[in-house]
């Protein structure tokens, strides 16, 4: 299968490479834009990237395997990550992450059973004052307390109820 990446990390990735004296310094910042556009780093990304900065794929996958926070599976349709740095642990990170495994039935770093989630834990999200904070997405949301937990899921079961166009 080919790699499909949108236009616009295929502008980053050209932007990026020219801040680099040798093309393969940029092979990092490579892997997290394509990390960020497909949600993982598959073989043909790593096939794709070594071409690009004139590597051997083997050189590609030695970093992608080195390093813990490259995904080498693909990951649900939406992306749930809870801070688990000391504020958001403090207000209650952990318990959030338990009950949304529970509303989901799947592990941190699993998809769900029907595709739809991957839930993860990350380091801090810059929101340190109002924890415990969720990133769904691209969207923040601060304060997560069990009430919210349930109202999100149940706003990602609704629109996953309604297709990929909602
Ligand atoms: S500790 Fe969670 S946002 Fe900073």
């Amino acid at each position: 299968m080919k790699l499909k990446l949108k236009p616009e990390t295929l502008k980053a990735i050209d932007e990026v490479i020219t801040h680099y004296p040798v093309k393969r310094s940029a092979l990092l910042p490579l892997l997290h834009l394509i990390q960020e556009d497909t949600g993982w780093i598959s073989t043909e990304a790593i096939e794709w990237i070594a071409a690009k900065l004139e590597l051997q794929p083997i050189n590609v996958y030695e970093v992608v395997t080195f390093y813990p926070m490259f995904r080498q599976k693909p990951i649900g349709r939406r992306h749930i990550k809870v801070c688990r740095t000391l504020s958001c642990a403090l207000t209650g990170g952990y318990k959030v992450c338990d009950e949304f495994q529970k509303e989901f039935g799947c592990h941190t770093g699993e998809v769900s059973a029907n595709g739809e989630v991957t839930i993860e834990f990350v380091e801090c999200l810059a929101s340190c004052g109002t924890g415990p904070v969720v990133m769904i997405d691209d969207d923040l949301h601060e304060k997560v307390d069990s009430a919210k937990v349930k109202e999100l899921s149940a706003q990602i079961r609704a629109a996953a109820n309604k297709g990929p166009n909602s």
